[in-house]
């Protein structure tokens, strides 16, 4: 008996079909198919035919692929009894639950005694569907992998789009060709990371960020993951997500994948990054009140690292608010004997040396001032060098001759007295002052990776997010290293990169947007030499570029001219007036016919405007630039367009266009298919357009 399912949105389809009571397969994902598409009859005409060489059947490509029905592939779950037996697994169907716009199929392994289950939901408003694997034994099991539902790849594509990285280099896209074999990426530092982030695009032949068909991807998940795509000798591909290998250090009954994030474009990679943009900002983030504006952040990292003194805090703080900041976040040093980055990590008091009255003359004084309080903590660490780690050495994770990791160790979070003292000590904080945000950091990689560790880490957040639900958390793991939709389920921004290099940033921010959203993507204006690069770069470049996310500024604000302020404080108030809609915008990534443009548009969600940055990244190898096409805008509608600061046009510019001097009413049609001409510029600069739909 063939059995089939299907869940829709208006895009797009997905239907799975189980023969004979075996695992189900995806049969078909893609644009959405009509009401009336007989599944039997696509369940029968999916299977690929047989020739010399080949079994007398293909086995099947289930969500969880079985070695003991001759898969030739990558199985799905591995799993052994606890004295080492491998247990190969054949599932029966056992029963389907759908729902509207959900799915849950439960298989059954007599012989072994495993319950597998694969559950799907769609949302019909932003296209993400959430797919995730669970498994119950009779007996306790060790398990080695297990991977999300399996999703089959597409066959007219050339090619997968992945996400490398480093610190102060996030979000470098990798493009690898299909072949037969495998592309397996895998995390095994126990955290999300820079290197990896988990996700995935395989775009169809001829796709294009504005057009197209794609296939999308992420795990949400914090404790390091492991990929698979995988092409097998008969031309079929898997995709394959979930935990990395052996993460579970004990036997358990129950087991489960984090949801695998998977969406279905025929509108260009911008499809897939607005329905997980939209996804994350609309269903993973919970934002303590939501109606409220995105304030603009002051950090004092940069500015004064661990030298704290409070009349320069002040100082710097009331210099801050002037120019426009309305949230100051006191980083590392203001606990223990914080000196330096060698000490004191777990001593969560106020270190009375620097604070002598505590910290509410610091925190009375920015409140004073307009300002809310933001306070860094690195909760997961702790330094030898510590009353906690004298204390408790057997707290931390790891042998004593580990390799410290910014002389640091990191606790063993799935202690439930480390959990406790953890809570303890923030919650005093919180309880005993007025604190609305936390910057949660986690500067170094586990000594193993252990899924333990991770569940504490969301253990504890979950824990003081019940307690003070109106605190708000900024997830930061040397720049970032924890960027991820489960992370993402307990927190409210993140920190993107140590790097604020407006030049590094303008590109990073660019792959970001595949997957984040303005309003939880932190971009801060840094110091005029940058401290992690040495470039130094113009006020207008790195304000714009802080503008095009959610703004803040890093840099002691006294080393600011009175220009560089000025315009620092006018595209800060410009950010202000927009920051209701761009919040909520669609970010899109436009195709630039000249390799030095990064160039974004940010869509309103009710299609009225739109503002474009259009940043410089390079020496153009042309003289004059390229037109630059915009998306996504109505043919038929005339948009009025306008070079807001064009008043920094350089002297190198010596045309006559029209946008120099004034806006132009132009349609959809010619802004989508000839683009705009803009004035000449150096490099290190950005061009910002304004659109308004007349
Ligand atoms: C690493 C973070 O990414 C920085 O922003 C800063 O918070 C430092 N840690 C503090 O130690």
């Amino acid at each position: 008996m063939i059995q089939c399912w299907r869940l829709d949105d208006r895009r797009q389809t997905l239907v799975l079909g189980s023969q004979r009571d075996h695992l189900a397969e995806v049969i078909y994902w893609g644009p959405k198919l009509p009401d009336d598409e007989d599944l039997s009859t696509l369940f029968s005409v999916h299977a690929i035919d047989v020739t010399g060489g080949m079994l007398d059947l293909n086995p099947e490509l289930s969500v969880s692929p079985e070695a003991t029905r001759t898969f030739p592939g990558q199985p799905g779950l591995i799993v052994r009894a606890t004295d080492g037996t491998q247990l190969l697994t054949k599932f029966c169907l056992e029963r389907a639950e759908a729902g509207p716009g959900t799915l849950q199929l439960v298989f059954w392994d007599e012989q072994n005694g495993l319950t597998y289950t694969a559950r799907f939901a769609i949302n019909a408003q932003t296209h993400v569907i959430e797919a995730q694997s669970s498994l119950e034994a009779r007996e306790p099991v060790h398990l080695h992998w297990m991977s999300a539902p399996v999703i089959p790849a597409p066959q007219l594509s050339d090619e997968m789009i992945d996400f490398a990285g480093r610190w102060c280099g996030e979000f470098q896209l990798n493009r690898t060709a299909w072949s037969p074999g495998m592309r397996f990426r895998e995390n095994r530092t126990g955290r999300t990371g820079h290197e990896h982030f988990p996700g995935l695009i395989i775009p169809c032949r001829g796709a294009t960020n504005t057009q197209g068909q794609a296939y999308a991807f992420h795990y949400g998940w914090s404790g390091g993951h492991k990929m698979i795509a995988e092409e097998l000798p008969d031309g079929r591909r898997q995709i394959q997500f979930g935990n990395a290998e052996h993460m579970e250090v004990a036997p358990r009954t129950r087991f489960e994948t984090a949801p695998l994030y998977i969406t279905f474009s025929d509108d260009g990679l911008n499809g897939c990054a607005v329905a997980f943009q939209r996804h994350l900002r609309d269903e993973i983030v919970h934002m303590p009140d939501a109606g409220r504006a995105r304030p603009v952040h002051f950090n004092c990292w940069e500015a004064v690292y661990f030298d704290h003194n409070l009349p320069a805090l002040k100082s710097i703080a009331s210099r801050a608010a002037e120019l426009g900041a309305e949230r100051f976040v006191l980083d590392d040093g203001w606990f223990g004997r914080r000196d330096d980055d060698t000490r004191a990590l777990s001593d969560w008091e106020v270190d009375p040396r620097k604070y002598p009255d505590g910290l509410d003359p610091l925190i009375e004084h920015v409140h004073s001032i307009g300002m809310t309080f933001g306070i860094w903590f690195e909760p997961e660490m702790i330094n030898p060098d510590s009353n906690i780690h004298r204390a408790h050495p057997d707290w931390a994770l790891g042998g004593e001759d580990q390799i410290l990791g910014r002389n640091q160790k990191a606790l063993n979070m799935a202690l439930p007295e480390v959990q406790d003292f953890l809570f303890d000590r923030i919650a005093t904080l919180l309880r005993d002052h007025t604190i609305e945000y936390i910057k949660w950091d986690h500067n170094r990689v586990l000594p193993m990776p252990d899924a333990a560790q991770t569940r504490g880490s969301y253990a504890l957040i979950d824990r003081l997010r019940g307690e003070f639900p109106h605190v708000e958390i900024e997830s930061c793991a040397s720049g970032g290293g924890r960027i991820d939709f489960g992370i993402l389920k307990r927190t409210h921004r993140i920190w993107l990169s140590d790097s604020n290099d407006a030049l590094e940033r303008l590109k990073m921010q660019h792959n970001a947007s595949l997957f984040l959203p303005a309003a939880v993507t932190g971009s801060h204006v840094g110091p005029r030499q940058c401290h992690t690069s040495g470039r130094v770069l113009d006020m207008h470049f790195r304000a714009w570029v802080a503008a095009q996310r959610h703004m803040g500024i890093e840099m002691n604000p006294h080393e600011l001219t009175d220009e560089e302020a000025a315009v620092l404080q006018r595209v800060i108030g410009w950010w202000k007036q927009n920051r209701d809609w761009m919040m909520k915008a669609d970010i899109l990534r436009l195709e630039s016919a000249d390799p030095a443009i990064v160039a974004e548009q940010q869509m309103a969600t009710d299609h009225s405007r739109f503002v474009a940055f259009v940043g410089k990244a390079a020496t153009s190898s042309q003289i004059a630039p390229r037109p630059l096409r915009l998306t996504r805008l109505d043919p038929d509608a005339r948009y009025r367009i306008t070079l807001i600061n064009r008043d920094s046009a350089s002297g190198l510019s010596r045309g006559t266009l029209t946008l120099k001097s004034e806006s132009v009413d132009l349609s959809g049609t010619y802004l989508m298919n000839h683009g705009l001409t803009l004035p000449w510029s150096f490099p290190e600069t950005m061009w910002v357009i304004e659109g308004l739909r007349q």
